[in-house]
């Protein structure tokens, strides 16, 4: 018998029932991801192309300027989403403030709002080494009928009605959660479909890999440092094993298959460590969880932060439950370090 093969668009229509509020527009809300994603991964894809392109191309009389790949992902997205009129505001990494969407007839009738991180990991673009893009959303929060607020974006995690990312490796997925587990699909280049081909991700309890940017030892808090001290200890399963690709989507991804650790600590260089909490480690945190992870600021649930601005830093402790429970024993002994 041929095995039967799920495409994302038929996953997406299966499972609408499983949405809280189930009108249809999240569906489409995923919809018009899994789109703006395949754009960005043809984009990224001949990314090492530009400039051989540029170069022998002299029928450009328009003069346009190859945007930086991370704009170029951001208006993609930030399209994509704006055409379906589903949602009422976005907030990206790469602006400085949230955009309104108005809606069908002006109406501010929509009721979601996306918050991304539309390329993560960009000082691997040049590099041909995978980057991402992470997405989050919510249900706005002050009446439909009114433009969108902040308060609709400062909502703390565990409100998160979905979130994902798409990893554009060796394979481009795109990897998702509405809370009812996590699901992986991966693209078929040659004829532009997601199938799915990681059903039901989850974390092992226990892992061996650590992920961490060990070059700022010397500035991690104390906690950090005997974490690390302890994962190098020749006992039992340890010294874990390190890898750091500095893309949070792809150190992630590894980690959840594989099961591992990924941190980025405060330090005296960041003091309130380098990830945002709402473009990045709220969704990874909603992804994690859902995949019986765990995910922390070293202190406390990274979900249960209220946060009180678009671009706030958070510390990020990510990844195997059990792993992120010991770490979080290493730091519990400098209560001070929590105040950051
Ligand atoms: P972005 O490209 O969106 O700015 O994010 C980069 C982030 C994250 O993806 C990565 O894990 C981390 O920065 C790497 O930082 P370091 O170079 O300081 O290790
Ligand atoms: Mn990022
Ligand atoms: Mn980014």
């Amino acid at each position: 018998m041929r095995e039967k093969h799920i495409t994302l668009g038929e996953f997406i229509i299966d499972k609408q029932e499983e949405f809280k509020y189930s009108s249809g527009e999240l569906s489409k809300l995923i919809n018009s991801i899994r789109l703006a994603a395949k754009v960005v991964n043809y984009e990224v894809n001949k990314a090492g192309l530009v400039d051989i392109l540029g170069a022998t191309s002299t029928i450009n009389i328009q003069g346009e300027q190859q945007q930086k790949l991370d704009a170029y992902a951001n208006e993609v997205f930030m399209q994509a989403l704006i055409n379906r009129e589903i949602v009422c505001g976005i907030a990206s990494e790469e602006d400085d403030n949230y955009i309104t969407i108005k809606g069908k007839n002006n109406d501010n009738n929509n009721k979601y709002v996306v918050l991304m991180d539309p390329l993560d990991g960009s000082s691997n673009i040049d590099v041909n080494v995978s980057v991402g893009t992470i997405f989050s959303v919510y249900r706005r929060i002050t009446p439909p009928g009114t433009p969108v607020q902040e308060v609709d974006f400062l909502q703390k995690g565990s409100q998160q009605v979905a979130a994902g990312y798409v990893v554009y490796g060796t394979s481009t997925m795109l990897v998702y959660t509405t809370g009812h587990g996590v699901n992986g699909f991966t693209l078929n280049p040659a004829i532009g479909v997601f199938y799915l081909s990681h059903p039901n991700m989850e974390y092992p309890k226990d892992g061996t890999i650590y992920s961490i940017n060990e070059g700022n030892y010397v500035h991690f808090p104390q906690g950090v440092k005997d974490y690390l001290k302890y994962c190098q200890k020749e006992e039992g399963d340890r010294p874990y094993t390190s890898r750091y690709i500095g893309s949070l989507v792809s150190d992630f991804h590894r980690n959840m298959i594989k099961g591992g650790i990924y941190i980025y600590p405060t330090s005296t260089k960041a003091p309130k460590g380098k990830l945002r909490l709402l473009y990045e480690a709220n969704p990874m945190a909603f992804i994690a969880e859902q995949a019986k992870g765990a995910a922390t600021d070293g202190y406390m649930r990274t979900m249960d932060i209220q946060p009180t601005s678009l671009h706030q830093r958070v510390p990020f402790f990510c990844g195997s439950i059990n792993m992120v429970k010991k770490v979080n024993e290493f730091m519990a002994k400098y209560p001070n370090d929590a105040n950051y």
